[in-house]
């Protein structure tokens, strides 16, 4: 490829393969391995992220052969690697030396060994053997033939992510030095005069652990981004040791980016650190409709990395083995949800794992090939579905479209989930995937974006939670209505700054003049409460958040009919230079926010999609066409009409302008 560090190193096809864990297993059943990986079409493998205490079973004592024997037999069999450096779970030697590196909870409680990620990240003793182990790998296979990706660490931020130990405290303070330079500025956007916090040395400031009632707000924010840029900071220095020793061989880690999955890394900011935007998705088994998660992490996924193609590193054949209840895949869901990954811009689609273990935490876990071995409808539906990626090469470093842009911010969100908000209601996570789904079932493929980005090219841009707003995303969000564009934006958004500080002035501080209006004060209601929202066409019904809205340039499209905020506008536009912003100050659900969505879709010019609800179409476009991907997830078969004829890949039958769409199938039309 011409961009050697946006793609494994010589993968000429979708990724499709997954986690291989060989040192499971006798060496006599790599060789079966490997054959079954060439029966299913599997075209990389990722290993060794667990391996450290068998690559180093004593300080500096390494033991490579396994692993040499094992690069060789994958690349003889024209197997790509993604080799993992294996430290997330340092080897039990490391920790009798450095019992200290051992990570502490909030409640100074310190983990022990036995798990896996069981680290403090502002250890200096694990810094230097994490970049020690990383060195050697490099040294070893920094040009090896079969090395086609690095996979550092393995999902950074879960199981642990903050310690909250000693060497932690004065890590933080340094962090802390570096931000605020003077104690003054650090007492001023940690508002200390409440309560009596004032610091006057800095020795003074710890983690935020836990405390006898509600914690420094601010301080907890800081924490929280502290604890990222630690976690960060380590990324980058095995990283920079692989780009040394292995040029021209990109790096990866696996990011979790399901917002159920991993809510301590800032996305934003690692996907401008590794060189391919790489992730790990789970299904919530017992969701109803649970593909609408994954789109959204795919979607989510996607925008991290700025739009470029992206790597599925894990996912699942079938159950998984840590959910209350695992259940299984139905017949086609694997194809369909390992597809829908790729629509939404992965270029492969691989699991955890190849082969299911027969110890260990994981032995429930599904995998490529099941405890049943081959004469399993599991391991048929894999080498199908090996098959159908095997068709779909021509769609890779193609790039989706999207229609509309959702604002998401891991830090906003960090601050909302902090203690004494007006209402234990108030759920960022909640309205994003509320929102989410409405636009998932009005067929819009969105991407989401940093409030601070730029929006021009998005006609819509949907804001459903966003309580720490900056000034500069504040100016942005101004400048992106007065040009044109159609902003909604849902309650208690824009309401403090980067501390945690109340905007000045009314609510909400950061949004007033874009929404042409002011919240003279929040009316929560009550658990299980509703209110009607009259106008607009159509009766409206809102749960737990209602205010008194007061309009200052907005026109009240809806109005409050009962409830506490009766007689106040309940959901608003507002015009301003060529643009249009909604605002909506309940809860809406299900088709009555599909009602206000349609408003403000009719404002951004976005027509309806006639298809039905259970149809996912998504579209990919690239040099060389056109690819829509159109997955039924309805146990109907159904026709869907398509903009031109052309040639359904996975069938390589060619098509009219209508499509034959079976129940839970999957196609492809290159058009
Ligand atoms: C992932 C992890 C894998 C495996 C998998 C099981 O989060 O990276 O190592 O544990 O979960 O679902």
């Amino acid at each position: 490829m011409e961009h050697p560090l946006t793609w494994p190193v010589g993968l000429d096809a979708l990724a499709f393969g997954g986690d291989y864990n060989p040192e499971q297993w006798p060496e006599e059943v790599w060789q079966q391995d490997v054959r079954l990986m060439r029966e299913a079409g599997v075209t990389m493998v990722s290993v060794g992220i667990f391996s450290w205490a068998l690559l180093e079973t004593e300080r500096g004592s390494y033991e490579f052969g396994w692993l040499d024997r094992l690069l060789d037999l994958l690349h003889e069999n024209g197997i790509r690697v993604d080799l993992g450096t294996p430290t997330v779970v340092p080897p039990a030697w490391f920790y009798r030396e450095h019992p200290e590196a051992l990570p502490v909870s909030k409640d100074g409680l310190r983990y022990e060994f036995g798990g896996r990620g069981a680290i403090c990240h502002s250890s200096p003793a694990y810094q230097e053997a994490a970049a020690g182990i990383t060195e050697q790998l490099g040294l070893r296979y920094g040009s090896h033939p079969a090395v086609a990706l690095w996979h550092v660490h393995n999902e950074y931020g879960v199981p642990v992510s903050a310690c909250y130990c000693e060497t932690s405290a004065a890590h933080f303070r340094r962090w802390l030095a570096d931000r605020y330079q003077t104690l003054a500025e650090l007492n001023s956007a940690w508002g200390t005069t409440f309560w009596g916090q004032q610091y006057n040395r800095w020795d003074d400031i710890r983690p935020p652990r836990t405390t006898p009632t509600a914690g420094n707000p601010a301080q907890q924010l800081d924490w929280a981004r502290f604890t990222n840029d630690a976690i960060l900071a380590n990324f980058k220095r095995e990283r920079d040791v692989l780009h040394r020793l292995s040029p021209g061989v990109p790096v990866t880690t696996n990011f979790m980016t399901a917002l159920s999955q991993c809510e301590s890394l800032d996305y934003w900011a690692w996907g401008r650190e590794v060189d391919i935007v790489s992730n790990d998705h789970y299904l919530v088994a017992e969701a109803p409709r649970n593909h609408i998660n994954l789109a959204m992490s795919a979607d989510l996924t996607r925008s991290v990395a700025g739009g470029k193609p992206w790597l599925l590193l894990e996912h699942s054949t079938g159950a998984v083995n840590w959910q209350p209840r695992n259940l299984i895949k139905q017949p086609g869901e694997l194809a369909r949800n390992s597809l829908a990954h790729v629509a939404r811009g992965s270029d492969g689609a691989m699991f955890f794992q190849w082969r299911a273990s027969r110890f260990g935490a994981e032995k429930f876990h599904s995998a490529m090939l099941p405890h049943a071995g081959t004469d399993s409808r599991i391991w048929r539906e894999v080498v199908a579905l090996g098959a159908d990626l095997g068709s779909l090469s021509a769609v890779r470093g193609s790039r989706v479209k999207a229609d509309a842009a959702i604002l998401w911010d891991w830090q906003s969100w960090w601050a909302q989930k902090l203690e004494w908000r007006p209402s234990e209601d108030l759920d960022a996570r909640e309205r994003a995937d509320a929102w989410y789904a409405a636009a998932f079932d009005r067929h819009l493929t969105v991407d989401f974006a940093h409030p601070e980005a730029d929006l021009s090219g998005y006609p819509l841009v949907l804001v459903p939670a966003l309580y720490l707003m900056t000034e500069a995303a504040s100016l942005n969000l101004q400048e992106y209505v007065a040009q044109g564009g159609t902003l909604a934006v849902s309650y208690f958004s824009g309401i403090v700054d980067e501390h945690d500080t109340v905007q000045p002035g009314p609510h909400p501080g950061a949004l007033r003049d874009v929404l042409g209006l002011t919240v003279e004060e929040f009316a929560p209601l009550r658990a299980g409460e509703t209110v009607r929202l009259t106008g607009g066409g159509a009766e409206l019904t809102g749960d737990v958040w209602s205010e008194f809205v007061v309009p200052r340039g907005a026109e009240p499209v809806w109005t409050y009919a009962d409830g506490p905020a009766a007689g106040h506008p309940a959901v608003t536009r507002h015009t301003l230079g060529d643009g249009t912003a909604w605002y909506v100050s309940s809860r809406l659900h299900g088709a009555d926010l599909d009602t206000v969505l349609a408003r403000a879709c009719a404002d951004a010019g976005l027509a309806e999609r006639e298809l039905p609800r259970d149809v996912e179409l998504v579209e990919r476009v690239g040099e060389r066409g056109r690819y829509l991907f159109a997955i039924n997830h309805g146990s109907a078969g159904v026709q869907i009409p398509l903009p031109g004829a052309g040639v359904e890949l996975i069938t390589g039958q060619p098509v009219g302008d209508r499509l034959d769409l079976p129940a839970n199938s999957t196609r492809v039309v290159s058009i």
